[in-house]
């Protein structure tokens, strides 16, 4: 009997490889680099596939799907992002959609107050002058890398923290930074369900004076901290454009966990050196992983840039891994996907 073939774009990890090769039955055809598998690569080999594990580093277009062909059952990502996949795709062919959310939450909540602090308290200047050995020339100054407080505290008797959508991670992110003295939390999300009830127990909950959805020009101007956490694709595109960067705060800082192509680069950097804003923390840049050593963010002195990877603990990781061998095993073998994505 033939066996039924698997297409795994990444070795992801020996506990959950263990999982895909336990099913006998199964012909695993595996990506042999540890780096996202080539295109050319995945289109050779492809074919005949039943199922087929991916990361971010590997684009699920309508022509992968199409010459794939038919017999594709199950897509399983290991990612809570699902913007390198066309959706419409796997729906117009009832293909089946596993990813990986919630296990991720705390890592990318914990790497976004990081983040927050990194750029308000000047973490890449203060860096790059400890580096070149010349801290001695200055030493200790009373306003030395002095950055603005993220919560209320002394002369400052207010702190909003605002979030571009308000799913898991944004809520996991708000509970960290209530604790750093935050009063009150603006959101913008698309979805028009009325929250209020959900938004005042969580603010009585957090000690915070309101928790609100606003506008987008309001989210602009009354954060001190905007975390911008919505799925990447067409609808979030330069959500944060020149426009709305100049609406905000010139003590605020901007973070993104989300997807670099929600910030219009471009419009950051004139920002940043045009001081609209006080700084950024980013995991994520547009035009990723492609970023020459000359890209302009990198020489923002008030811009902390991190490779994509805000959900890299150990522990997050292998549990995204298992989630997404789980998922496959779950959706070939028993007809439910663990964690599937509504498509
Ligand atoms: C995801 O899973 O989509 C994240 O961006 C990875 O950290």
């Amino acid at each position: 009997m033939s066996k039924t073939k698997i297409l795994v774009c990444r070795d992801i990890g020996d506990k959950s490889m263990a999982v895909l090769r336990a099913q006998e039955d199964w012909n695993l055809v595996i990506w042999p680099h540890d780096r996202p598998a080539d295109k050319e690569w995945v289109y050779a080999n492809a074919p005949g596939s039943v199922g087929m594990v991916v990361t971010l580093g590997e684009k699920v277009t309508e022509e992968l799907v199409a010459l794939t062909g038919p017999q594709l059952k199950v897509v399983s990502t290991m990612s809570v992002g699902v913007d390198h996949v066309e959706l419409p795709a796997l729906a117009s062919r009832h293909i089946r959609l596993g990813y990986t959310p919630d296990v991720l939450t705390d890592a990318v909540a914990d790497c976004s107050i990081m983040l927050a602090l990194m750029a308000s308290r000047n973490v890449t200047s203060s860096q790059t002058l400890l580096r070149s050995g010349t801290w001695g020339n200055l030493g200790w100054g009373p306003y030395l890398f002095c950055g603005p407080q993220i919560g209320a505290g002394p002369g400052k008797k207010e702190s909003t923290v605002g979030f571009l959508g308000f799913g898991r991670i944004s809520q996991a992110t708000l509970v960290r930074i209530a604790a750093f003295g935050v009063t009150r939390c603006v959101y913008y999300n698309s979805g028009r369900k009325d929250r209020s009830a959900e938004d005042q127990a969580l603010a009585d909950k957090l000690g915070l004076k309101e928790v609100k959805r606003v506008e987008l020009d309001e989210l602009a101007r009354s954060s001190d901290v905007l975390f911008t956490l919505v799925p990447g694709g067409k609808d979030t595109f330069h959500i944060v454009d020149e426009a709305f960067l100049r609406k905000m705060k010139p003590t605020s800082v901007l973070v993104n966990t989300g997807r670099g192509p929600i910030v219009d680069t471009q419009a950051l950097v004139k920002a940043l050196k045009e001081g609209w804003i006080w700084g950024a923390g980013l995991d994520v840049v547009e035009g990723e992983p492609n970023i020459p050593a000359d890209h302009p963010l990198l020489h923002e002195p008030r811009c902390a840039i991190i490779p994509h990877i805000a959900s890299a603990t150990i522990e997050t990781r292998e549990a995204m891994a298992m989630l997404c061998a789980t998922n496959l095993v779950g959706g070939l073998k028993e007809g439910k996907i663990g964690v599937e994505y509504d498509l």
